[in-house]
């Protein structure tokens, strides 16, 4: 579904102006007021045309959302409020869609978010760029290659924490879908002197930090590192850790980045054993040695860095050793060695070090290039995103600082080229009106440094080829002679000697004055650095590095190919780099962001006015205005754009034929479009009005609208059409043969119809003849039948009255034996049928009765009483009878066994059976008592000497014998007695003696009483009054109190005819001479034993404790 579209304009909800343009009235105090009120406003972007003027936030605003994306897309770049989206979305799409190579210029001031802004358009046409799996690697690609350049080419410096030291020029290749392809990143000039020194407040290369903080211990180790910055000659101390950045979890970002850019485990590691081996050259340290010859001569204070370097390159020691310490100059065939002294050995270690670093550096590029470059040949559509670094002015400006300038001198110059001169004389050109506004241009300046024959580079280079002394000074001297009268040029020491009363210019520097100000350089180094001297000896040992990727960085130190020619200058190289890039930048679509720093102090919220003012001021941003205010903002040539919008006027559509030029006239005059909005040129066309074109274009796509819908519309129109005609075609061909086939068929049926009318008229006929034949012939045989019809009539009714007369005769016998019938029936009904019906029942019944007892006799049961099982019942109804018969086989089976028992055994069970009765239930001694067989006489008297007066004293049957525990009623302990009970008696004598003590005849026996639990106490209960009471009742306790108990209950039953009362019960009163005494059971624990323990507690109570 089509989005709803809203139509939105850069004018809407705006916050001062969104284009400069529209500013009013137009001065350098409106201008900034206007930037400054956006800026507080956090509308960091605003417009010159189509130029983005970007205010660095230096904090993180929420304008860059997937939603911001959406936004932007596919809309007119005055649609909506400023953005660098709408930028970089207006370069995508007419980069895509009217197919012209775009640059995006990005400029301004270190710190003014220059890298920012490229990352910015890079990850905006990232993502609406075309999707899918492989464009994504390569989007992806591209975008990572920029964490790992920014680890190895930015640093922190006064002016920005990650400012870039090297120029990055990157186009990044699309198909003519508009789907990237691939990229190639041009570098320029790594600031190489910072690998070795830095200003006061700056680091080195973020890399070295990352690597000491972020690489484990094991990758620390391997690469012979410390991860005490302080530990390195080559890290500034003062400012080794930058608030807010983690260059431990950078160092993972970039491993991580390399890995998806393409580099393989061992090119990764390789490229950090480079980086290792600059930060220990940074260690390396010599002294001097004196020689007999009087030579200054160096040496390496301490071999052990040397070694370790040597170990992690593959360098023989001896060979870079030798390399420190002496020089050889190779002149026609002649070869000359001298010794280096201590401060030429320290110049050769950190040329070293530069280098090494900075082809590093290239090699990096070069690598990544070859991952990210276009897989295939075919025609590319070119975006180039230029960062580069921005002016820059420090206390100390050198040669880097010079270049650096130089090259954004260069940019301005490109820049009013394309936007201000070429304008203007685009305007003559054609032939338009035009009021000449003046603007500086630099071509002055670029010429004072870049002309061939008397430039600052050119004299640069001449000196450092010079033979003889050449040094700084004399360099200055040859600038002062030259230049001298070049008004942007000023020395002390100059010939005309302006200013030799300025004091602010010292000796030994000049001032050239940029565009963007003046800026005073030290011309120290200038020689130096220009000649970028490594010495033979040092590139030759490199180059015998057993590591692969530092034998590649120095090409030039293999023997085999000895060029005695001088390289070129590190001047003349850049500016030769510059002009390719400048040529190249010419031939595309330029879009312009013009950065702008806010403040010095990297801060938020903070808008220096007179900071501002000045890069306004150089970037000559009011100018850009005044040209764009003066001039018109769209310009077409006369073909494309009657191509475009001859749809909207209809003499010139769908041809027009003549020139184009009046051809756009007519359209423009029949649209109506007031005449100061346009002016005719030469070739082109001119809209001064952005919106203007906008209503051409809104015009156009209504039209576009209505075209489409027209050629849809005749072409249903003719599909219609020629559907119909086929129809119709059709529809005749057909109504023809089925005319013919109905009127075929109508003939055939006419016919049928008369033959079938001819043969039912002739049948007809004949039935009527056959008709009158046959009543003649019937009335010839009417009589004769009729005379048969009489006679017969006659005999049937004699019949029917022969036959009545006999049918009453059977009638009435019928009736009669019917009659009797019935009597004889009601008679015997009632015996017949009720019997007959209950016979067969109980015959049936009887049947099924006698199988039923047949089968059960086959299934009866083991005839052992404690067998459970039993048939299942056959039959519902037997359902009582079949419990029955279980009942009585049991009781059958009960009593054959026991039958079997002889006297003795039905004793014992008798008693059994007694005690159950007694006890069941009631004492949970009980049960421990069922399987142990009642013996009565335990102790055997008789056969015991000891006992025998005891055995003489009794005459009677002795029932119980038994040794018990008779309970001392004072304080519950025990004492052994012997327990006797006989028919009559129940004595009690001494275990030791055999000695009578109490004698009981049973008749004073009135109850015996026990606890209802597992313990063997029992009271023996004496009637009040009688002899053996006068003591008090007993308290016992024996193993056998089940037995004892139901013993003395029998044998008082038989001998007194009484029952004796047994008491169950845990609280129970005992008579104790004149007291009663209460026993209690208690539950009592388990560390007395498993032994019940009986304790007086006082006169009233005695305790037995149960466990
Ligand atoms: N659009 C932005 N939004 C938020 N912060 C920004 C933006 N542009 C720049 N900055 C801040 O400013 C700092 C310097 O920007 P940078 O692009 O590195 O400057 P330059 O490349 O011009 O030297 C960045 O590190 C970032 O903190
Ligand atoms: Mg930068």
């Amino acid at each position: 579904m089509a989005k709803m579209e809203v139509k939105t304009s850069l004018l809407d909800n705006m916050i001062g102006v969104g284009d400069m343009v529209l500013l009013e009235p137009l001065n350098e105090e409106t201008f900034i007021n206007n930037l400054k009120k956006r800026f507080d406003h956090n509308e960091i972007y605003t417009y010159i045309g189509s130029v983005v003027i970007s205010v660095n936030p230096y904090r993180s605003l929420p304008i860059y959302s997937p939603e911001k994306v959406e936004d932007y897309r596919n809309r007119n770049f005055y649609e909506l409020s400023p953005h660098i989206f709408a930028l970089s979305d207006e370069a995508y799409r007419s980069l895509r869609d009217q197919d012209k190579d775009q640059c995006i210029l990005i400029t301004g001031e270190s710190g003014a978010g220059k890298t920012e802004a490229s990352k910015l358009v890079m990850s905006y046409v990232a993502a609406v760029c075309g999707k899918g799996a492989e464009v994504n690697q390569v989007k992806e690609q591209l975008l990572q290659s920029n964490p790992v350049l920014e680890a190895f080419g930015n640093a922190k410096t006064v002016r920005n924490d990650n400012s870039s030291r090297f120029g990055k020029y990157m186009d990044i290749e699309f198909d003519f879908k508009g789907d990237p392809l691939g990229g190639v990143i041009s570098n320029y000039l790594l600031e190489k002197s910072r690998v070795v020194k830095q200003p006061r407040g700056e680091r080195n290369f973020h890399v070295f930090y990352q690597l000491l903080s972020g690489a484990s211990e094991e990758l620390l180790n391997k690469l012979t590192l410390e991860r005490d910055f302080s530990r390195y000659n080559y890290l500034s101390l003062d400012s080794a850790k930058v608030n807010g950045v983690d260059d431990a979890a950078n160092f993972r970002t970039v491993r991580n980045a390399m890995q998806i850019v393409g580099f393989m485990d061992h090119e990764a590691e390789s490229v950090l054993e480079v980086v290792a081996a600059v930060l220990k050259l940074g260690n390396i340290e010599f002294k001097p040695e004196s020689r007999v010859n009087g030579l200054d001569e160096s040496k390496i204070k301490d071999k052990n860095e040397l070694k370790e370097i040597c170990e992690l390159t593959g360098i023989d020691q001896s060979v870079l050793e030798r390399a420190f310490s002496f020089r050889t100059v190779e002149a026609k065939q002649e070869k000359v060695s001298t010794t280096l002294n201590v401060a030429q050995a320290y110049y050769a270690r950190d040329a070293l070090a530069k280098n090494l670093y900075s082809r590093l550096f290239s090699w990096l590029v070069n690598r990544i290039n070859e991952s990210i470059k276009a897989q295939t040949k075919v025609r590319k559509k070119v975006m180039g995103v230029l960062d580069i670094y921005g002016f820059e002015i420090f206390e100390d400006n050198s040669f880097e600082q010079f270049i650096i300038n130089y090259c954004n001198e260069k940019l301005q110059q490109i820049f009013i080229e394309l936007t201000l001169k070429e304008e203007q004389e685009e305007y003559v050109r054609e032939g338009i009106e035009w009021t000449h506004i003046d603007y500086f241009n630099n071509a002055i300046i670029c010429d004072l440094i870049e002309n061939n024959t008397n430039g600052i580079l050119a004299m640069l280079d001449e000196e450092c080829l010079r033979p003889g002394t050449v040094t700084d000074e004399t360099f200055l001297e040859k600038l002062n002679q030259v230049c001298a009268t070049h008004q942007h040029f000023e020395s002390r020491m100059s010939k005309s000697s302006r200013f030799l009363n300025d004091t602010s210019l010292p000796h030994s520097c000049f001032r050239i004055q940029h565009y963007a100000g003046k800026v005073l350089y030290q011309v120290e180094g200038f020689v130096d650095k220009n000649n970028d001297l490594l010495y033979r000896d040092l590139s030759q040992a490199m180059w015998k590095a057993g590591h692969t990727l530092i034998k590649s960085l120095f090409p030039e130190g293999n023997p085999a190919k000895i060029n005695l020619k001088r390289p070129p200058t590190a001047g003349s190289q850049f500016k030769a780099s510059v002009a390719t890039l400048m040529k190249n930048l010419q031939t595309k679509n330029p879009n312009y962001i013009r950065c702008i720093k806010p403040n010095d102090k990297k801060a938020a919220h903070i808008f220096s006015e007179a900071l501002v003012c000045h890069q306004i001021r150089y970037l000559g941003l009011l100018e850009n205005v005044r040209v764009r205010r003066a001039g018109y903002a769209f310009r077409q040539a006369y073909e494309p754009c009657l191509e475009r919008y001859k749809m909207l006027c209809k003499q010139t559509w769908p041809h027009w034929k003549g020139p184009a030029r009046a051809g756009v006239e007519v359209l423009f005059n029949e649209l109506e479009i007031p005449v100061e909005e346009y002016s005719f040129g030469r070739s082109k066309i001119f809209i001064r009005n952005p919106r203007t074109l906008f209503k051409l274009e809104d015009l156009r796509k209504q039209r576009l609208e209505d075209l489409a819908t027209l050629i849809q519309k005749i072409y249903r129109g003719w599909k219609c059409r020629t559907h119909f005609l086929l129809m119709r075609k059709s529809q005749i061909v057909i109504a023809a043969w089925y005319r013919r086939y109905a009127q075929q068929k109508r003939y055939q049926q006419i016919k049928s119809s008369a033959l079938v009318i001819q043969s039912y008229i002739r049948g007809w006929k004949a039935r009527k003849i056959l008709r009158e034949l046959k009543h003649q012939k019937r009335c010839e045989e009417a009589a004769t039948t009729i005379a048969a019809y009489w006679h017969g009539t006659q005999a049937r009714r004699e019949l029917k009255r022969l036959k009545e007369e006999a049918r009453r005769k059977h009638a009435v016998a019928v009736i009669w034996a019917y009659w009797l019938g019935l009597k004889v029936r009601r008679e015997y009904r009632k015996f017949f049928r009720a019997n007959a019906g209950k016979k067969i029942y109980e015959f049936t019944l009887q049947r099924i009765v006698q199988k039923y007892f047949l089968e059960m006799k086959n299934k009866m049961p083991s005839l052992s009483p404690i067998d459970k099982n039993w048939p299942p019942r056959p039959y519902l109804f037997l359902d009582s009878t079949h419990k029955e018969l279980k009942r009585i086989f049991h009781l059958w089976r009960c009593k054959k066994y026991r039958d079997q028992f002889t006297d003795q055994q039905k004793l014992i069970y008798e008693e059994k059976l007694e005690a159950s009765e007694l006890f069941k239930d009631k004492k949970a001694l009980y049960p421990s008592s069922v399987g142990q067989p009642f013996q009565g006489a335990y102790l055997e008297i008789n056969k015991n000497p000891k006992y025998k007066k005891l055995k003489d004293a009794i005459e009677e049957k002795i029932i119980i014998a038994e040794v018990v525990n008779k309970i001392n009623r004072a304080n519950g302990k025990s004492t052994s007695r012997i327990f006797l009970l006989t028919n009559n008696n129940l004595l009690l004598a001494d275990q030791k003696s055999g000695q009578i003590k109490s004698e009981v005849p049973l008749v004073d026996v009135t109850k015996v009483s026990m606890s209802s639990q597992n313990d063997g106490f029992f009271a023996v209960h004496l009637k009040e009054g009688s002899e053996a009471a006068s003591k008090g009742d007993f308290l016992f306790s024996s193993d056998h109190l089940i037995e004892m108990a139901t013993k003395l209950y029998r044998t008082t039953l038989s001998q007194t005819k009484q029952k004796l009362n047994i008491e169950i019960s845990d609280e129970f009163l005992v008579q104790f001479r004149q007291d009663k005494v209460c026993v209690k059971f208690i539950q009592g624990n388990q560390k007395n034993g498993s032994v019940p323990t009986c304790k007086r507690k006082n006169n009233r109570l005695l305790e037995v404790a149960v466990p």
